[in-house]
């Protein structure tokens, strides 16, 4: 193996990511008296976060009546009942205060006629438990994730944090006790190692939806967090739920926003039917988006979708007229048009079931603390380790998200870490002496990987993995497409062994990276896979046509998955918190989900 020359600095936190978690958190930190170092491998308003469309939820009840315990009660039933209480009471009670500091901080949101935040309905979103119509997403038109970043960006560089933009982070660092110590990560521009140390590290990596073929997540959305905390040994939780949402443009997978059917946009099939109608009386097109997206995919398998192929749905929004569309959608209008060659105003826009969110990942609890099952203690902390924002499962989410509960998410639980550090770390402390060897492993798996020299492209392996998740871990899943597509993900797990790498220098050099992503990705790909195989129920986005029902005898567990250096995977389960945090709120007792 080379020898590196590996650079040290020193923090009391580092982040890893610059997304609204990642962002939300460093200035936290900062605003704390923390040392916070920011390393991301993109410009920060690069990241995905600037995707977001629809809004952020929040119970402000600026347009009608709400309550923070509807907004409770709507993300509990959402997920399925997988989504632990206590964190869930903690996201929708912060979620006013959350919106009103982003308000504060400068975010351009959309103004009623009071001057109020504006807010629009989305699916799932309900008032008095089900009965009315909530509107409590609150929207910057529909660009709410791009005003979020850079608003968020600019809170940053008004705090006293680091940023080190362009790095790539490899792997964790522990010592020998099992605290988490630091990182790992790549000089993208330079070349060079560095070891970032912290008393704790907090993962605000993402998801890992481009393990999919077709998906609304950016290129660099590789689940690096994920990636490094199964090398760590430690286990991700309920991998099995992947969210699709469902209006991707047909054939390039952009979002179109959920949005869009909030102000009033439906669906129709082949037969100019407004579909949903028959499969969620009461929601129509707002229902949750897995149960939009598999009426989709029923419509479209029994021969009633649009197109040549008949294998997609139309969109319509030509009867909200060109100034809603205008003010509300700009953005999708922009979108519509240059990637599917459709005016808004006139044609609908085709559309299809695509791969969005991850529900899985990173285990925590509502400090954002890792945790894991030690014995019999089922949430043990991982001493400084943190996860939050689409990396982490706190669980808020449970089965299947609501929109617009994930911008609320990333600033809720970014900034209830860096209260946690700021509980938890002493400014300036002094950094543990560590062993000389402590980064031994990771610098050999490093080089290992930059000098692989096998016959099989990196592109080749993705490929096949994207097309195996799309193909066998979809919308609907059949205990026998599971079984192939468990046998099949295996596979690609083993052509890692024979990657090229064809360009070895450490300067920006996509062969590389994108070798280290793929390491990433193919890890989850295979706890997403084998996750599902095993959980013989259905429940939220986790739709078995062999198990139609939900199970909650057998199932109501989260699936803890390790997966290990030869891509076996190993299950346990962790209980699903069932209470909320205080008695301000009611739990929500188990019920049928219905729409
Ligand atoms: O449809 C959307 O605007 C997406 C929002 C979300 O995933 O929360």
């Amino acid at each position: 193996m080379e020898s590196y020359k590996v650079q040290q600095h020193l923090y009391d936190v580092i982040v890893v990511g610059a997304g609204g978690a990642g962002l939300r958190a460093t200035f936290g930190l900062a605003e704390k008296g923390l040392k916070a170092a920011c390393i991301t491998k993109v410009f920060p308003t690069r990241s995905h976060t600037v995707a977001a469309q629809g809004g952020i939820a929040a119970a402000l009840g600026n347009m009608s009546e709400d309550n923070w315990r509807f907004h409770f009660y709507d993300t509990v039933k959402g997920g399925d009942w997988l989504g632990d209480q206590d964190a869930i009471e903690y996201m929708c009670k912060h979620a006013p205060e959350a919106v009103i500091e982003l308000e504060h901080y400068g975010v351009p949101f959309s103004r009623t006629e009071e001057g109020t935040i504006y807010q629009r309905p989305f699916g799932g979103m309900t008032t008095h438990y089900g009965k009315g119509t909530a509107q409590r997403t609150c929207a910057a038109a529909d660009r709410t994730g791009h005003a979020m970043l850079h608003t968020l960006y600019q809170q940053a560089l008004a705090h006293d944090a680091t940023f080190f933009v362009e790095y790539f982070a490899t792997d964790l660092i522990f010592d020998e006790e099992g605290v988490c110590r630091g990182v790992l990560a790549l000089d993208l521009n330079e070349g060079t190692l560095h070891f970032f140390r912290g008393q704790a590290v907090v993962l605000a990596t993402g998801g890992y939806g481009r393990a999919y073929f077709s998906a609304t997540s950016a290129h660099t959305c590789t689940g690096d967090g994920g990636g490094m905390v199964l090398r760590a040994g430690l286990a991700l939780q309920d991998m099995e739920f992947v969210q699709f949402h469902p209006t991707g443009i047909y054939g390039a997978g952009c979002l179109i926003t959920e949005g869009s059917r909030g102000e009033g946009g439906y669906l129709t099939n082949s037969e100019g039917e407004r579909f949903m109608e028959r499969y969620a009386p009461s929601a129509k097109d707002l229902a949750s988006r897995d149960v939009v997206s598999r009426a989709m995919t029923i419509e479209i398998r029994e021969g009633r979708g649009v197109g040549e192929h008949k294998d997609h749905l139309h969109l319509n929004l030509m009867h909200l007229g060109p100034d809603v569309l205008h003010e509300r959608l700009p953005g999708i209008s922009e979108s519509a048009r240059i990637f599917a060659g459709v005016d808004v105003t006139k044609q609908p826009i085709p559309v299809l079931p695509t791969a969005h969110y991850n529900m899985g990942g990173i285990p925590t609890n509502y400090h954002g603390e890792v945790v894991q099952k030690r014995g019999d203690d089922v949430d043990a902390v991982v001493p400084g380790l943190f996860a939050i924002g689409e990396a982490a499962c706190v669980s808020v989410h449970g089965g299947n998200r609501l929109g617009s509960n994930s911008l609320l998410d990333i600033v809720v639980f970014g900034r209830a870490a860096a209260f946690r550090c700021a509980e938890l770390i002493q400014p300036g402390a002094p950094h543990k002496d560590l062993p000389a060897n402590v980064l031994d492993k990771a610098l050999a798996r490093f080089d290992a990987i930059r000098h692989a020299n096998g016959n099989t492209p990196t592109a080749k392996i993705r490929n096949t993995m994207q097309r195996t998740m799309q193909k066998d871990a979809s919308v609907f899943r059949t205990g026998e497409s599971l079984a192939e597509g468990s046998q099949r993900i295996s596979e690609v797990f083993e052509m890692f062994k024979d990657v090229k790498v064809s360009d070895r220098s450490l300067i920006w050099n996509s062969d590389l990276v994108e070798t280290l992503e793929l390491s990433n990705l193919l890890a989850q790909a295979v706890a997403t896979m084998h996750s599902a195989a095993q959980r013989e129920e259905s429940r939220g986005a986790h739709a078995r046509e062999d198990f139609p029902e939900r199970d909650d005898e057998h199932w109501l567990k989260h699936t803890l998955v390790w997966v290990d250096e030869a891509g076996k995977s190993r299950f346990d389960f962790r209980p699903v918190h069932m209470n909320p945090m205080t008695d301000e709120v009611a739990a929500v007792p188990l019920a049928k989900r219905v729409y």
